[in-house]
């Protein structure tokens, strides 16, 4: 516009001249648009009819365009810059028009049809002129969108293009073929990941394409997962590296935890001399300022040989003759130890395999533990160990009926190491120490229950009590009188005979002093005469005879009994 208002006055004086003889109303050159923004690299028809009087032949036809400095306007044809592009597409008669091709910036000219005639000052300028802009384009859009949210780019151009023509857009030079529109807005609604990227804008059928453009999004961290380098299994000394990905934009700041304590942070998490306490589950945690988002856990499992072998003393036994001891071998290894071998000490060739083993002899003895990633030996135990006394048993010598006068043997039974000392109860009475409690010439006082105390240092236990029935004869036999009656004409007398014996007598056998035959048998005895009585207790251990004992018998008169009884102790 500034253009052409500085141009007109050289024009003016060329138009004055020509004007002079002719009359202006006859002479004219119009164009269709005034204005033309056109498209770089397009092609451009500016549309254009002239007239003039008639009476004239038409020379010369040619477009100018500003600046126009010269007294010969130049033809534009012959401007080496244009000669290549521009088409008269217009006649010699009224039609001028003119087609630019591969339109740029420089070409934003304003420019002129220029005709002469046969007539000296016939000549015509079309001015003003036609006004040409070209323009490219440039995509408008922010830098970055959130996921979700909705985006308007627009193809933006210097000036409103003059073909009114649909607009093409294109992501990662792809064109977006549903996103054919006049309009040269662009809209994303609910904006997801996968519209990020590098946007251009064009013209259908026009081969210029504006610069790209990258719109990015914005979004909080998704599948977030954790791999572990190396895979496969891993065992203790091993260098382990657990890295983080996800996707986020902007990229996402990590976190690490085992079980839920935090650990570390940065995308990758490095143990160098991996050891068994570094097992468990791991996750890593992702977020930036959309959000956060955690990893599915991870489980190291760290393998590691065997370690803290022992063995252990889990139960006695007896074998044959001897003690049995079970012996087990316990060990911390990861996978569990399944293959154990056990040794003498001082001995090269292994004289068991299993966790449990049966020692038999009083030896030294360890064991390894064994599993695919090494093994382990154990301190050596010795079998002998030490144990408090395990079952008391008391036993009778000789067995069956013990009669006074015998010799009775107790025998107390014990396990125990070190060995037991052994002490003896009567009821609750110690009556005696050691493995052995014999009764030389038993008496009926020692009749009773009898128990064994087995101790050592580690504990002691008692035997279940066992029962001295001793069998005597009887002895202490005694005859008394417990009743007196009547019988027939006269008076008697009751005398019962008592005596001490085990088992109790009952058999008994009664006898007047001085006489060899009895009197009388059962326990007791009724004497009607006034005599010296005896009586003898018997049991299949032997018999005793009491003292002998004065029975007076009154025969009185009416009923009234008196009696006198006479013991002589001897
Ligand atoms: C110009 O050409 C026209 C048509 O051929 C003719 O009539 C006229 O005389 C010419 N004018 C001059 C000055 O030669
Ligand atoms: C002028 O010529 C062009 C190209 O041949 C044509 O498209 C146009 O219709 C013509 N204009 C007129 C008014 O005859
Ligand atoms: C793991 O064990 C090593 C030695 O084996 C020790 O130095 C370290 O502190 C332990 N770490 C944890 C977390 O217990
Ligand atoms: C147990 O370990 C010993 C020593 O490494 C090996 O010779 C033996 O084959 C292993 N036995 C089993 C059943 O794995
Ligand atoms: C058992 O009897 C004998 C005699 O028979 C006696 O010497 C001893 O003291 C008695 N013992 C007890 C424990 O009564
Ligand atoms: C009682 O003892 C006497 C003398 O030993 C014997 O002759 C008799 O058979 C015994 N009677 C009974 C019933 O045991």
């Amino acid at each position: 516009m500034l253009l052409s208002v500085r141009m007109a006055p050289p024009l003016t004086l060329i138009f004055l001249t020509l004007i002079h003889g002719v009359s202006s109303a006859d002479w004219g050159v119009n164009y269709r648009h005034s204005h033309i923004c056109a498209l770089k690299h397009s092609a451009v028809i500016m549309r254009c009819t002239y007239t003039y009087p008639t009476g004239y032949e038409i020379r010369d036809v040619f477009w100018t365009k500003n600046p126009v400095k010269v007294e010969k306007l130049p033809d534009l044809s012959e401007d080496p810059e244009y000669s290549q592009r521009l088409q008269y597409l217009g006649d010699k008669q009224n039609n001028c028009t003119i087609r630019l091709s591969h339109v740029t910036q420089k070409d934003s000219q304003m420019y002129y049809f220029r005709f002469t005639t046969n007539v000296t000052d016939g000549k015509w300028v079309g001015d003003p002129g036609v006004t040409l802009t070209v323009t490219d384009l440039q995509v408008e859009s922010p830098e970055t969108v959130t996921e979700g949210d909705s985006v308007r780019l627009t193809c933006k151009s210097s000036c409103t293009l003059t073909d009114r023509a649909t607009f093409i857009w294109y992501r990662n030079s792809q064109p977006l073929t549903e996103k054919r529109d006049r309009k040269n807005q662009l809209l994303l609604q609910s904006v997801r990941r996968e519209d990020a990227g590098r946007y251009s804008c064009a013209l259908q059928e026009h081969t210029y394409i504006s610069p790209a453009v990258q719109l990015s999004v914005t979004y909080p961290p998704k599948s977030v997962s954790v791999s572990i380098s190396p895979s496969g299994e891993i065992v203790e000394g091993d260098s382990v590296t657990l890295i983080c990905s996800s996707y986020s934009n902007p990229p996402a700041e990590m976190s690490w935890f085992k079980g839920g304590t935090f650990v570390g942070s940065g995308r990758i998490y490095s143990i160098s001399k991996i050891s068994s306490n570094h097992s468990g589950e791991y996750k890593c945690k992702s977020s930036n300022k959309h959000g956060e988002k955690y990893s599915d856990t991870v489980t190291l499992n760290v393998m590691y040989p065997p370690k803290s072998a022992s063995v252990s003393i889990i139960q006695f036994g007896q074998f044959l003759e001897g003690y049995s001891v079970t012996l087990i071998c316990s060990s911390d290894s990861n996978p569990p130890a399944l293959n154990f071998s056990w040794f003498k000490e001082n001995q090269i060739s292994s004289v068991g395999s299993g966790q449990s083993f049966i020692a038999l002899q009083s030896e030294r003895f360890y064991c390894e533990a064994h599993n695919q990633h090494g093994s382990q030996r154990s301190d050596a135990v010795t079998m002998d160990s030490q144990y408090p006394p395990k079952s008391a048993s008391v036993s009778i010598s000789p067995s069956g009926e013990i009669v006074e006068g015998d010799s009775v043997t107790l025998i107390c039974s014990s396990y125990s190491n070190p060995p037991v000392e052994m002490s003896w109860f009567k009821g609750g009475t110690f009556v005696g120490s050691g493995r052995i409690y014999s009764i030389s010439k038993i008496s009926s006082n020692h009749s009773g229950e009898y128990k064994c105390k087995s101790s050592n240092e580690h504990g002691e236990k008692y035997s279940d009590a066992v029962t001295l029935n001793v069998m005597y004869p009887p002895k202490s036999a005694s005859v008394s009188i417990i009743q007196s009656g009547q019988f027939l004409e006269g008076d008697s007398v009751t005398l019962i005979c008592s005596s001490d014996s085990n088992p109790p007598a009952l058999n008994f056998s009664w006898f007047k002093e001085n006489q060899i035959s009895s009197v009388g048998s059962g326990q007791s005895f009724i004497a009607l005469q006034s005599e010296r009585f005896y009586c003898e207790a018997h049991n299949q251990h032997g018999s005793q005879r009491s003292d002998a004992v004065t029975v007076t018998v009154h025969h009185g008169a009416a009923g009234n009994l008196v009696f006198v009884i006479t013991v002589a102790s001897g």
